[in-house]
């Protein structure tokens, strides 16, 4: 798959951790940045990878910033993006089996390098189930 990755000055330190993850199951990483420790508006990143997923262009995105919850507020307000902001690994698998999530966003300041390469490693390998969670998604989507 090709994977869209996006941060802010707060999820910075958390991407290259990601990134690894991400190629070492064998999947495409496509970086929207931010590519310094500047200070930058987390919406701005959350559109970015947004769209890579929403034209087709990435099948899934990942987002970092400081606590993940702007992120999954911007990228939720968006058609077509279900975002999941994931602290442990149950939530995770979950985001995908039951949610399709597409959009995973994750907080540096909140999570160690070794849990948050967990959830990454969970999210990318879990399958959605479909079926009457499928129905469910239909209901909240256009
Ligand atoms: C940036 O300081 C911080 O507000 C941002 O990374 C994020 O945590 C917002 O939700």
């Amino acid at each position: 798959m090709k994977i869209a990755i996006g941060c802010d000055h707060g999820g910075i330190a958390l991407k290259s951790v990601v990134v690894t993850v991400i190629e070492e199951l064998g999947h495409t990483v496509v970086d929207q940045g931010c590519f310094a420790k500047d200070s930058v508006d987390y919406p701005d990143y959350a559109a970015k990878v947004c769209e890579q997923v929403e034209a087709g262009n990435c099948e899934r995105g990942i987002l970092l910033c400081g606590t993940g919850i702007g992120m999954s507020m911007a990228a939720n307000r968006r058609p077509g993006i279900r975002a999941a902001l994931v602290q442990e690994e149950f939530s995770a698998r979950m985001s995908r089996e039951h949610n399709d999530a597409n959009v995973l966003c994750l907080g540096a300041r909140v999570l160690g390098p070794g849990l948050a390469e967990d959830l990454v490693r969970v999210w990318l390998t879990a399958t959605f189930a479909g079926g009457r969670h499928q129905l469910r998604i239909a209901k909240f989507s256009d």
